[in-house]
């Protein structure tokens, strides 16, 4: 019986040592000194030996459960402490701040865009779109500017190649949102009023003030009875609600072979209120976009009678207008996506 009691402290304490967690403590526990433990059933059966065997054993067996009990409660600790702290090196502080999420915002061209678009619209015009990949068709030709026209030559041209079986026609990225004029002209019939927004393209090299890409929006209007004074009322609405109420404007003699008379519209300078600075170059006037009548070749182009009807159109530049306004002193800003520059917007 005592060989069978030291017995079973070896085992119990070799088995101990190999307990990694509590859970695997727990069994240990019930397996050597729970109630159903070799251990236990020992100790109960002690009543039974013969008296002299009965003290020896039953001191050994009680004097093994104590040094058990203590072994386990140390255990116990022991994995206790090491729970608590792995437990605390993987919790998280929520008392951190947490990470910021940056705010997108419009880039500057967008929100002209939105703010050009608005005033039009709330004048009655209609917003469409075309293509950028154009043909010579609309780009030039049906604008009055056949082959060989030296006009051509204000358009710094980014050509495409097209072949297909019927041979090969010029191609070219748009250079101007003129073309759109012609595109609603021949789908379309007056009344018409369209502005149309979008990308043009030139083969320039670039410097603080050329970009090989930038926007343009286009203004047409085509009735009967439309004249110069329809063209500068619009415009000069338009100018005023943009800038400001107290904006002047000059409209000067300029040439665009799909207009006639052609003009160019300036504004009195924004910094210098028309006193002359660097900005509008000591003249007190800033050019803001190219205007006329529209010519009466174009018209008849899209079967448009021009002895019936007439129209104004014109043309501006968008990030001019930004540039303007908040002193933007190179155009390439716009389009290199330093956050730097377009978080200040
Ligand atoms: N398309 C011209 C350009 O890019 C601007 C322009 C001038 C447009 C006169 C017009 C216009 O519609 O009537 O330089």
């Amino acid at each position: 019986m005592l060989e069978q009691v030291d017995e079973l402290l070896r085992t119990a304490l070799s088995t101990l040592d190999k307990v990694t967690d509590l859970n695997e403590l727990e069994d240990w526990r019930v397996r050597f000194v729970g109630r159903k433990s070799a251990l236990t059933q020992i100790l109960r059966s002690i009543s039974s030996l013969p008296i002299d065997e009965r003290r020896i054993v039953g001191a050994r067996a009680n004097q093994v459960k104590q040094t058990l009990e203590a072994k386990l409660a140390e255990k116990r600790m022991e994995l206790e402490e090491r729970l608590a702290l792995t437990l605390q090196r993987s919790s998280i502080d929520i008392t951190l701040p947490g990470k910021a999420v940056p705010l997108g915002r419009l880039h500057p061209t967008t929100r002209t865009l939105r703010e050009i678009c608005e005033i039009f619209v709330s004048m009655g015009f209609q917003v469409v779109e075309g293509p950028e990949v154009e043909w010579d068709y609309y780009n030039f030709e049906a604008l009055n500017m056949p082959e060989e026209h030296p006009a051509r030559d204000m358009f710094a041209t980014l050509w495409v190649d097209f072949v297909n079986a019927e041979g090969r026609r010029p191609m070219l990225l748009r250079t101007h949102t003129s073309p759109v004029q012609i595109r609603v002209m021949e789908k379309s019939r007056p009344p018409i009023r369209i502005i149309a927004p979008g990308r043009v393209y030139r083969y320039e090299a670039t410097d603080a003030t050329h970009e090989w890409m930038f926007y343009q929006v286009e203004g047409l209007a085509v009735d009967k009875n439309i004249t110069l004074s329809d063209l500068k009322g619009t415009l000069f609405e338009f100018v005023r609600r943009l800038f400001g109420e107290d904006r002047r404007c000059r409209f000067r003699c300029d040439y665009f072979p799909f207009v006639e008379p052609g003009v160019e519209m300036a504004i009195d300078c924004l910094i210098c209120q028309g006193n002359g600075c660097r900005l509008c170059g000591n003249s007190g006037w800033i050019e803001i976009l190219g205007a006329g009548m529209v010519h009466p070749e174009v018209l008849r182009r899209v079967n448009i009678d021009p002895e019936v009807y007439s129209g104004f159109a014109f043309g501006m530049g968008v990030e001019r207008i930004p540039i303007l306004r908040y002193g933007v002193d190179d155009i390439r800003l716009f389009y290199s996506n330093d956050l730097r520059f377009l978080e200040q917007f």
